[in-house]
């Protein structure tokens, strides 16, 4: 099955129909929700803070979205994979950005590439598509800037701060970008953007009026016990389930009950039995409980 293009997540704009997005870092997370019917995959540089224990984006490098970029490529057909550039590799310029976003395409089959600014970065922007390499902007609260922007604030509250991020958004378009992401401003003002650009918004913390959503994986599933953003409903608390099932797991390994002969693998009784012949001279150092397993108890 081919990939979702860039031209039929647009034309989901046109049909008034919701574009849904979500992390992915691996062949499991990539796995589950193709399987789920999720048409974007991003491999975002939120991996630093989900995946790697950092605590922002920062530190993210190129071979880190590589390494996370393959296997989702690898175990996903349908999905449109989006590489998040990461913080360095395109703040100096078109033509680093340029050299990156190409490694990037090429050592892990993306779909397509994503890139945190507005204005500033339209030329970069521009450059890429005309170089064969779909963007998605992202503008609002970028985390790579989460240092300048003094930390996780909701952007674009004033009506100064407001126009500039309607003046970003329209030149992201203007540069050939072929959807925009939006993270935690005003609803209302992510109403305006979307109405005022052709391509699709996607929306993070931006209210129900973009054209789709993004979602950080881990946040979606409650993985992380403490840390649950406003905009991030827990479809499930992962965490509780999952810390449960493997506390079940460690007190049946501990009370003897798992496994059972049905999880285990036998063999035959004679072959027990010269076995036992031929290491009669060897000394037993442990005397086991319980006899082992003969195929005679299947
Ligand atoms: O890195 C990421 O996960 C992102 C989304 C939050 C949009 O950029």
């Amino acid at each position: 099955m081919k990939r979702i293009t860039t031209l039929q997540i647009q034309q989901k704009k046109t049909n008034n129909e919701k574009i849904v997005m979500l992390t992915a870092y691996d062949a499991l997370s990539a796995t589950l929700a193709e399987q789920a019917g999720i048409d974007l995959l991003l491999v975002g540089d939120s991996l630093g803070m989900v995946v790697l224990g950092y605590d922002s984006t920062v530190p993210v490098t190129m071979e880190d979205i590589i390494h996370h970029t393959k296997p989702v490529v690898a175990s996903t057909r349908y999905a449109h994979v989006v590489a998040d550039m990461p913080f360095g590799s395109y703040q100096s310029g078109w033509k680093d950005a340029m050299r990156n976003a190409v490694h990037l395409m090429k050592s892990t089959g993306a779909s397509s590439v994503k890139l945190e600014g507005g204005k500033r970065i339209a030329e970069t922007v521009e450059k890429l598509v005309n170089a064969g390499i779909p963007v998605m902007g992202h503008i609002g609260l970028t985390p790579q800037s989460v240092n300048t922007l003094g930390g996780y604030k909701i952007q674009g509250k004033t009506p100064r701060s407001a126009v500039k991020l309607i003046a970003d958004a329209k030149s992201l378009e203007e540069a050939g970008a072929y959807a925009v992401v939006l993270e935690t401003i005003p609803a209302a003002l992510s109403h305006m953007i979307t109405s005022r650009l052709n391509i699709p918004t996607i929306g993070i913390g931006a209210g129900p009026y973009c054209s789709g959503q993004v979602q950080v994986f881990h946040d979606i599933l409650g993985l992380y016990k403490d840390f649950n953003p406003k905009h991030a409903r827990q479809f499930i608390n992962g965490s509780n389930l999952l810390t449960n099932a493997i506390k079940e797991y460690k007190n049946s390994v501990e009370d003897s009950s798992f496994p059972t002969a049905d999880e285990s693998f036998f063999m035959e009784e004679r072959n027990i039995k010269l076995i036992n012949s031929m290491m009669e001279n060897e000394p037993v150092v442990n005397s086991m409980q319980d006899a082992p397993m003969s195929e005679k108890q299947d």
